[in-house]
């Protein structure tokens, strides 16, 4: 038998550690291996030193102080952290009302910044969900058009991790600061692949995560702004008072030291990295739409993330396209739930139909993605997308120019 090749094409869902990253953390494994906050012997000491380095190096990413970084487990606590947290400090009731503040998300957001701003709402905050228009990109204006006189936060990411698409951040946060509103942005996906500045941003809080940078599982960091304005947040964490009583409990130096360095690496490289990944980008989708007819790349054209591309496929059945390219590692446009195969609610939410978005794929490349890997993948998906099209009528259907919004379908 021979040995399938296999290709990973799905950074957006996890990336590799960079080996850089592995060998900064193994001697906080075994010889360094001191608890930070043992202050009076050299175990603790080495440790809090190194902790102190990786602050600095995350903060260096964002434009931020290291006292403005407080490490967490990843973006869904930090999102948690961030939503749940500033909410419960800065609500307050409009005049005549029982509300405890108005909060402004969007529907295309991640489950781990839609659920804490769902449970927030079933706690008496109200939530507006904003409706992403076709290309994905939240702008100032719709932001500005959902604020309220109660309005006290507002959580838009900085890049989808479906679609890729870039959303008007500094615009929002200009507009937040003006109005005396927190602003959170999720920058899992944007954080170490673009420029980050969060006072050229304006923004109050940022959450990022290790694993998303060629860092380690089970790291991010929250960023907490302490100048103009100092913000607050009510902790979920209660115990030992680490990270400033922000987030008890003892850090995990390992992995703090591995995102440290993954964000000196990031800082050092997402230029070339960026400029490399765009044009691979470009390469994969010209390869596939510039071969299959009735076939869309989703999202804004440009304002996209570089490494980021997601492309339905009409006339194929999602499973079968699945199956069909197993030999790329990448996402489909079908989520599973419990008991069955969903569409993707985030292109849903563009106004994808059902269909299409079930016939999509996400494909997201790295760091150590090739030219030759991109041209596999073009290969590979141009070739099942004919083939499967091969058996299907309403393929055979619309090349014989019948309108298929026009046929009557029997119901069964
Ligand atoms: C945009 C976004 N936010 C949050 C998360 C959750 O991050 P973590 O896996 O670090 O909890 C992810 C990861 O899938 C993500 O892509």
């Amino acid at each position: 038998m021979s040995a399938t090749r296999s290709i990973y094409m799905d950074h957006a869902a996890t990336t590799p550690c960079d080996p850089r990253v592995v060998e900064a953390m193994l001697p906080y494994f075994t010889e360094k291996f001191g608890n930070p906050g043992s202050r009076n012997h050299r175990f603790g000491w080495e440790a809090e030193e190194a902790v102190d380095e990786a602050r600095e190096k995350v903060a260096a990413l964002l434009g931020a102080d290291p006292k403005e970084i407080i490490f967490t487990s990843g973006s869904t606590e930090g999102n948690n952290l961030a939503i749940k947290g500033a909410a419960s400090i800065y609500e307050r009731a409009p005049a005549g009302s029982a509300g405890r503040g108005h909060i402004i998300t969007a529907t295309h957001e991640h489950k781990a910044t839609l659920d804490p701003c769902k449970r927030l709402q079933k706690e008496g905050f109200d939530v507006t969900f904003l409706e992403p228009p076709r290309d994905g990109v939240i702008t100032a204006e719709m932001v500005r058009g959902a604020m309220r006189e109660d309005t006290i936060l507002v959580s838009i990411m900085w890049a989808n991790n479906e679609i890729g698409t870039i959303n008007e951040v500094p615009e929002i946060g200009a507009l937040c600061h003006d109005r005396g509103v927190i602003f959170h942005t999720d920058a899992t996906q944007w954080a170490g692949k673009m420029p980050t500045d969060v006072e050229e941003a304006k923004v109050d809080l940022l959450t990022l995560s290790g694993h998303k940078l060629y860092g380690p599982k089970g790291v991010g960091a929250l960023y907490v702004r302490r100048r103009k304005p100092r913000v607050r947040l009510q902790a979920m964490i209660d115990g030992g008072g680490q990270e400033r009583g922000f987030r008890s409990g003892t850090l995990n130096v390992t992995g703090i030291v591995g995102l440290g360095k993954a964000c000196e690496i990031a800082a050092a490289e997402m230029g070339a990295d960026g400029a490399r990944l765009l044009a691979l980008r470009r390469r994969l989708e010209q390869g596939v739409t510039s071969r299959l007819e009735v076939t869309q790349v989703n999202g804004h054209a440009e304002r996209r993330l570089p490494h980021i591309a997601n492309i339905s496929f009409g006339f194929v059945e999602g499973e079968s396209l699945m199956m069909a390219v197993k030999e790329i590692a990448c996402s489909s446009g079908s989520a599973c739930t419990s008991a069955s195969l969903e569409p993707s609610y985030v292109l849903k939410a563009l106004g994808v139909g059902d269909e299409l978005a079930h016939s999509s794929l996400r494909l997201s490349l790295g760091r150590w993605t090739t030219e030759a890997d991109v041209d596999f993948a073009v290969e590979k998906i141009v070739t099942s997308v004919l083939k499967l099209r091969e058996l299907s009528p309403l393929y055979d259907m619309y090349k014989e120019g019948i309108d298929l919004s026009k046929v009557e379908w029997a119901h069964h």
